[in-house]
This record gives structure tokens, C-alpha cells and sequence, in this order.
């Protein structure tokens, strides 16, 4: 069985998209890429269908993540089809706390940032309205979460 992880921001253009591709290249560096299956979604609709924000592809290709994701909104259904929910920010998390249709899926949620050991940060935070370093910032976060995300996966696997 695959483990299935979902990433979720708010506009599933900037940070969502950043933490799938991070995730992804992850896995593939540690060869256990087949082992998993990583998706993001919104939980704004706004910019359903849109490719990432051409800045955050840019930021993020300048350190060889291809962001291919194409925007969807979050559903009730993803915490069927979901092991790990991974929110950006708090305010995602208080969203996909009241979308969980138990609280039993609530236990499937989690704070993207929580796993970054580096970075004190509690939350990745939006870029969309800010300058470049918000991009660098949230690849940097990512990275350093992504790394300890798939040790707390590994673990949990053989507990
Ligand atoms: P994301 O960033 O949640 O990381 O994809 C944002 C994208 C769009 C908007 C805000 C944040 N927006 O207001 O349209």
C-alpha cells in the first residue's frame, strides 16, 4: 500500500504545489518514490485549473523542482483518499479541521511546518503578495520539513 499524502494551501498555486514537488523529489532521492502517492489541492477555489504561479515555478526550478501541478480545491472526499493532510498554514488547518467529516480524519492533519527542524517557523508562510525572498523562504521551510516528514512516515510505518 502506498502512502498517500496531500498537501494543502490556500490557492494551491504557490505553497501546495512547492511541498508536492519538494516531497516528490524527496522520495525519489531516497528511492522510494513507488511507495508513495503525493497530490495538493486549495481550499479556495479561485485559481482552480491554473498552472502554479509563475514565480513560484521560477524559484522553484532555479533549484530543479518542475512544478507540473495543475489547482484543485480541496474535497471531502481527499480525507478518504488521503493518509497525511499536510496544511501550510493555520488558517488551512482550522479549514480542513471543519471539512473532516469525523473526527477520526482529523487525526489524518497535520502542520506542514511542524516537521522543519531548522527553521522555527510554525507555519510556511503566503507568499503571494510579497517579494522574492517569501518564495526562497517557503522552498527553504519545505525542504527542511519534507526531509523530517518522511522520517516521521517511515517511523510511524514500522511502529
Ligand atoms: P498559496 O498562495 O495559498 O500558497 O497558493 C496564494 C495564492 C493565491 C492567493 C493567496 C495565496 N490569492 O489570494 O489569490
Amino acid at each position: 500500500m502506498k502512502h498517500k499524502i496531500l498537501f494543502v494551501c490556500l490557492g494551491n498555486i504557490c505553497r501546495s504545489p512547492s511541498a508536492d514537488g519538494v516531497m516528490k523529489a524527496v522520495v525519489d532521492k531516497e528511492g522510494c518514490a513507488e511507495d508513495f502517492f503525493i497530490d495538493s489541492a486549495g481550499t479556495a477555489a479561485y485559481h482552480s485549473g491554473e498552472r502554479a504561479d509563475a514565480r513560484m515555478r521560477k524559484h522553484a526550478l532555479s533549484r530543479s523542482y518542475d512544478l507540473l501541478s495543475i489547482a484543485r480545491q480541496v474535497t471531502v472526499s481527499d480525507f478518504y483518499d488521503f493518509d497525511y493532510i499536510l496544511a501550510m498554514d493555520d488558517s488551512n488547518y482550522i479549514d480542513l479541521e471543519r471539512l473532516a467529516p469525523t473526527n477520526e480524519h482529523k487525526k489524518k492533519l497535520y502542520k506542514m511546518a511542524s516537521f522543519a527542524i531548522n527553521y522555527q517557523a510554525t507555519q510556511v508562510p503566503d507568499p503571494y503578495y510579497g517579494g522574492p525572498d517569501g518564495f526562497e523562504l517557503v522552498l527553504d521551510i519545505l525542504e527542511d520539513a519534507a526531509e523530517h516528514l518522511l522520517k516521521y512516515i517511515i517511523k510511524n510505518q514500522t511502529a
